[in-house]
């Protein structure tokens, strides 16, 4: 709507995981690294964890934009499974919609399992190896799931693990994780995405905007410590406050977003937005 008043190519403060977008700030540039060799060397399991909104799912999906797909074949589980029959068929499902058990009893467990290893040994023989990503998996609320986690992991060949699993999710999935000893032990790469520091904000900020095209500043400096102080330096935040301020200063006429312009935005979209209560 306001893009070509502030002459944009595009929206630049849009809370999808477009690549494009990556801010190559030291935490994510090494997360993305720990994760790649992780998978790259077969290690097992990986983990990534960090508050709601700070570029967890963006993280894992930048990861699988980089895997080459002739040579790796994955499952991007994108909400937590509630049983292990589910955690199973939907890996399988996944992987290899043509291997889905049709029979009532086939869609068992064990026998979804089954076909689980037998799709890993078929890709591991056609070498491709294969990547399951859980994101949200904090949620996780039955215990056996990691314990089916766990199972996976014991599929191997003399040589190496016959997938990569990496779990992703908020700070509270590195507990859950600690008091089941057998899998974390098995986690050989942990990442941990910390908020933004104020001057990584601006720079987020500054960057987003010029990969939308725009070069020129568009918010007054005075503006940026506020921005960040209401959204706690959480990307998804401040990608909400970044629009609102947009959308405000298009709606007033206004050619740069200032302290002013700030505060009525945080009035018209919402205290909410500013403090990140319901976000
Ligand atoms: N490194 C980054 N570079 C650019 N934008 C980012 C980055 N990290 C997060 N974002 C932005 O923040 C949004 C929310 O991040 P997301 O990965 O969904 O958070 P989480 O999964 O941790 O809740 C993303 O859609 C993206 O627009
Ligand atoms: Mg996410």
């Amino acid at each position: 709507m306001y893009e070509s008043y502030w002459k944009l190519k595009e929206k630049p403060f849009k809370n999808t995981p477009d690549p494009k977008f990556l801010c190559p700030f030291t935490q994510y540039s090494d997360a993305l690294m720990k994760l790649t060799y992780a998978v790259r060397e077969n290690m097992g399991a990986a983990m990534l964890t960090g508050v709601y909104g700070c570029g967890k799912t963006f993280i894992a999906r930048a990861l699988l934009d980089s895997l080459s797909r002739g040579r790796y074949s994955f499952a991007y589980l994108t909400s937590p499974p509630a049983s292990g029959a589910e955690f199973f068929r939907a890996i399988v499902r996944t992987l290899k919609y043509s291997e889905l058990p049709t029979r009532k009893t086939e869609l068992l467990e064990d026998a979804l399992l089954e076909s689980l290893q037998m799709l890993l040994i078929e890709n591991n023989r056609e070498g491709k190896d294969t990547v399951v990503i859980v994101d949200e998996a904090h949620a996780i609320t039955d215990e056996r799931i990691f314990e089916k986690m766990r199972l996976l992991l014991n599929f191997q060949t003399k040589e190496k693990f016959l997938l990569t699993l990496i779990m992703v999710g908020q700070p509270e999935l590195a507990g859950k994780v600690k008091n089941l000893r057998q899998l974390e032990q098995r986690i050989a790469v942990k990442c941990h995405l910390e908020a933004l520091k104020e001057k990584e904000t601006r720079e987020y900020i500054t960057h987003r905007l010029k990969i939308a095209g725009r070069e020129e500043p568009l918010f007054q400096d005075n503006v940026f410590k506020l921005i960040h102080s209401a959204s706690g330096g959480i990307p998804r935040r401040v990608n909400h406050i970044c629009d609102a301020c947009l959308m405000t200063g298009f709606a007033r006429k206004k050619d740069i977003i200032d302290k002013e312009i700030f505060r009525e935005s945080g009035k018209i979209f919402g205290e909410t937005i500013f403090t990140g209560e319901k976000l």
